[in-house]
């Protein structure tokens, strides 16, 4: 374990408010180098307004922000992709911004991209020739193109249906096993939280605050799917940490109602 010189990002005591309206209070979280925490909580409990905290395009109202990292790549639920540029260049899009030369810049891009499993013929293509789940990996090309040492990604996969989710859930999980790559995956979906982070960190349903964290069995990549399914059972029916998480099922539902066992909505 890391001591607090060396930790990836140190979020301490924040607080927050819109227009007078405060939505974070006394916020706190500490992650650990090479560790992959998922934020968890109800809807509107301020977890992308944290998520811009922690990335810097918002600045706290109190408290502090310590990053150690080396640089940062943010995925959101949107692409957010330009559609009159390809893939390639969305990708590259960031070195471009860096005045990285354009032969490097697409050499790094192609390498982003077999990172995310996008095929070299997709890159040639504009964001509307693109699936959902491409254009996602698109996304997440362009996070990593610049290599980042910490990623925050806010409901990356919200969007997308289950097969694909896994699919893209994996990448996350590759990225995190094979590299080292620690960050800050907020979901809704238990059942992704518990896929693919060491940690999971539950919000405060008014944003008063991280209630507390739980490590689910085992390692990301490592955990079955029966272990997940009875991590994600047994939390919700009895780890009073996770009773706020229910009250948004209903957003998680389409996603895995009847075809994933292991979602946070039990199969309908
Ligand atoms: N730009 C804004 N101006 C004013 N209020 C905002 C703004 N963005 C968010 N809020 C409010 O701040 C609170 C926290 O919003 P936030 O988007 O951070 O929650 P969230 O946990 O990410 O929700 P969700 O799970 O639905 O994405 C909500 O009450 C929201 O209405
Ligand atoms: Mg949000």
């Amino acid at each position: 374990m890391g001591t607090l010189i060396d930790t990836p990002l140190t979020l301490a005591a924040l607080r927050f408010s819109y227009s007078g309206r405060m939505v974070l209070r006394d916020v706190s979280l500490v992650l650990r180098p090479g560790e992959m925490v998922a934020l968890v909580g109800p809807s509107g409990c301020g977890k992308t307004t944290l998520a811009h905290i922690a990335a810097g395009t918002l600045a706290p109202d109190r408290g502090r922000v310590l990053r150690r990292y080396r640089r940062h790549g943010v995925v959101f639920q949107e692409p957010r992709l330009l559609p009159w540029a390809t893939a390639r260049d969305n990708i590259a899009l960031p070195l471009t911004l860096d005045g990285v030369r354009p032969e490097e810049a697409r050499h790094r891009a192609e390498e982003a991209a077999v990172r995310v499993a996008l095929e070299p013929a997709d890159l040639g293509k504009h964001p509307a020739e693109l699936s959902g789940g491409m254009r996602q990996r698109v996304a997440i090309a362009r996070a990593l193109v610049v290599d980042p040492d910490f990623m925050i990604f806010d409901e990356p996969f919200g969007a997308l249906d289950v097969v694909l989710r896994r699919r893209m859930q994996d990448i996350v999980i590759r990225e995190v096993t094979e590299r080292g790559l620690a960050g800050l995956f907020i979901t809704h979906d238990l059942s992704e939280a518990a896929r693919l982070a060491h940690r999971i960190a539950v919000m405060h349903p008014k944003g008063q605050g991280v209630l507390g964290s739980a490590v689910p069995p085992g390692r990301p990549g490592d955990r079955t799917e029966r272990q997940l399914f009875d991590y994600v059972q047994s939390s919700l029916a009895g780890d009073p940490l996770f009773a706020d998480l229910q009250s948004v099922d209903e957003r998680a539902a389409p996603a895995v109602c009847g075809c994933d066992p292991i979602g946070v909505q039990r199969c309908c």
